[in-house]
């Protein structure tokens, strides 16, 4: 199958030129004005419109089983909606329950990606610490392109990661060549305000952000920096939500350290007011962790993005509906914990950050895909519009509308966290690998077409700690 897309306005991450794009057998095989094709070839027409990197979320959760559920959207379902939005690639995780083996959960993970119809990697959690934990990573990242390990600072009696695991998971990171993340929440302090807040008589979702208040947040973040910086570790943090986390990021950045942040598209534009709704659906359809935040921390994280010091936007797209969050109609700390987004995320990011003028079209490239895609080592075969690049590709009509809905989503979610927010700046047409999955308004997703992507390690460190390493100095990674 061969695409050419002409007329439009190519946009990367580096510049923006008016250029014809030519995809075949699934990559960009030539780029020009005026290009010369085979007459087969299926043409979009893209004037007035921009050609862009299919945007890769770098954070989701599909068919996640979490806080005694499973989430609602999968592999398929949730990549598709990802294709209407402008989603090429998605960055799930794989989660072992504490004491499984990590392969025995990568391999259950694999199973259930099969029916992706985008493309697709992992970071793996580790949530304890063994030899045999050690040796899984090291085979994760030998064998199965696995290039980041994740940690949640946070969910104390489940997934939560101690100093200890941190310490132990950093340095075979190190030595492997992969990079640590961190979901940075005090674990113990959230539990510990938990327990006040419901003896209190809080048992509403109001009590979910006074239980995880900014300061839990930076706390974690700021201590886990340092584990990275005395293990001379990078570290990816990953959903930024306050200042004070971000804060920590900048701080180290500034000092030279390897720090990288993301933050959400919902945490960009939605603040903390919705805990405190009557309705409890609304409230808990909420419910994610970090919490939402004041307008005061939105502000500090748009800021973040045009400094540099945040560079990816994910969703964290972990869907509860409204049965499954009833779970914690009288206990809060029982509301399963996500919210949706990937469909969204790029249409959000643009009409909030393009249009208010607070990101070029270049730096919206750059956040919703390029840099995800050097940070987690596989650009440019993702996050590029170059020739040899895979042909993921999202046209995009600066001037197209949509007023975003649950009841007009492709998300597998009865609730919208955007729900009425019009937004100017859609995708037109997506292209995964070349083929044409969305055409204005018509998702041509196929179950299973997704395609595992094997992530390098970076320059891996055998034996000790080195002092200065090329994991350090990573020449694809970004500094902001
Ligand atoms: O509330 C959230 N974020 N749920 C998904 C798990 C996580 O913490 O990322
Ligand atoms: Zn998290
Ligand atoms: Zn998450």
């Amino acid at each position: 199958m061969s695409i050419v897309i002409r007329g439009g306005t190519v946009v990367t991450a580096e510049h923006s030129f008016s250029a014809d794009v030519y995809c075949e057998a699934g990559k960009i095989v030539a780029i020009g004005e005026n290009l010369e094709v085979p007459s087969s070839a299926e043409v979009i027409d893209a004037i007035g419109q921009y050609i862009m990197p299919g945007g890769i979320d770098p954070h989701t959760h599909m068919q996640l089983p979490f806080m005694g559920t499973v989430a609602s959207e999968d592999f398929y379902t949730g990549t598709a909606a990802g294709l209407a939005g402008g989603n090429t690639s998605i960055i799930d995780f794989v989660i072992p329950a504490p004491q499984q083996p990590l392969m025995d959960a990568y391999r259950q993970w694999r199973e259930w990606s099969e029916k992706s119809a985008a493309d697709y990697g992992f970071h793996v959690a580790v949530t304890w610490w063994s030899e045999g934990v050690k040796e899984d990573m090291a085979t994760l990242v030998k064998d199965h392109g696995i290039n980041s390990f994740k940690h949640f600072m946070a969910y104390k009696n489940a997934i939560m990661a101690d100093d200890e695991i941190l310490v132990n998971s950093f340095e075979q990171c190190l030595k492997l060549g992969a990079m640590p993340t961190v979901h940075a929440e005090n674990g113990e302090l959230v539990f510990q305000l938990q327990k006040q807040l419901l003896a209190q008589g809080i048992t509403g979702p109001e009590g979910h952000p006074l239980s995880r208040p900014p300061v839990v947040e930076g706390e974690a973040a700021n201590r886990a920096i340092q584990i990275a910086q005395v293990m001379n570790v990078p570290i990816y943090i990953v959903h930024v939500s306050c200042k004070d986390s971000l804060d920590a990021i900048s701080r180290a950045r500034s000092q030279g350290q390897r720090v990288f942040g993301e933050c959400l598209a919902g945490h960009l534009v939605i603040d903390e007011s919705v805990y405190r709704s009557d309705d409890f659906e609304f409230a808990a359809a909420h419910v994610m962790s970090p919490p939402f935040r004041s307008k005061e921390h939105q502000d500090a994280l748009w800021k973040g993005l045009q400094g540099g010091d945040l560079q990816t936007t994910a969703t964290d797209h972990c869907c509860f509906c409204a049965p499954q969050k009833a779970a914690g109609k009288d206990d809060f700390t029982l509301i399963p914990n996500g919210t949706a987004g990937i469909e969204d995320r790029m249409a959000i990011i643009w009409d909030a950050g393009v249009n208010t003028g607070k990101l070029t079209m270049n730096e919206f490239v750059a956040v919703t895909s390029s840099n995800a895609a050097k940070i987690f080592n596989i650009y440019p075969q993702k996050g590029a519009i170059t020739v040899g690049s895979d042909a993921d590709i999202v046209v995009w009509d600066p001037k197209g509308t949509r007023t975003i809905s649950a009841a007009t989503h492709h998300q597998n979610i009865d609730f919208n966290i955007f729900e009425g927010r019009e937004v100017t700046g859609i995708p037109t047409h997506t292209l995964s690998r070349g083929n044409l999955v969305y055409k204005e308004g018509d998702l041509r997703a196929v179950k299973g077409a997704g395609q595992y992507v094997k992530r390098k390690p970076f320059s891996p460190v055998i034996g000790a700690l080195a002092t200065q390493t090329a994991l350090n100095q990573p020449t694809a990674v970004p500094r902001g």
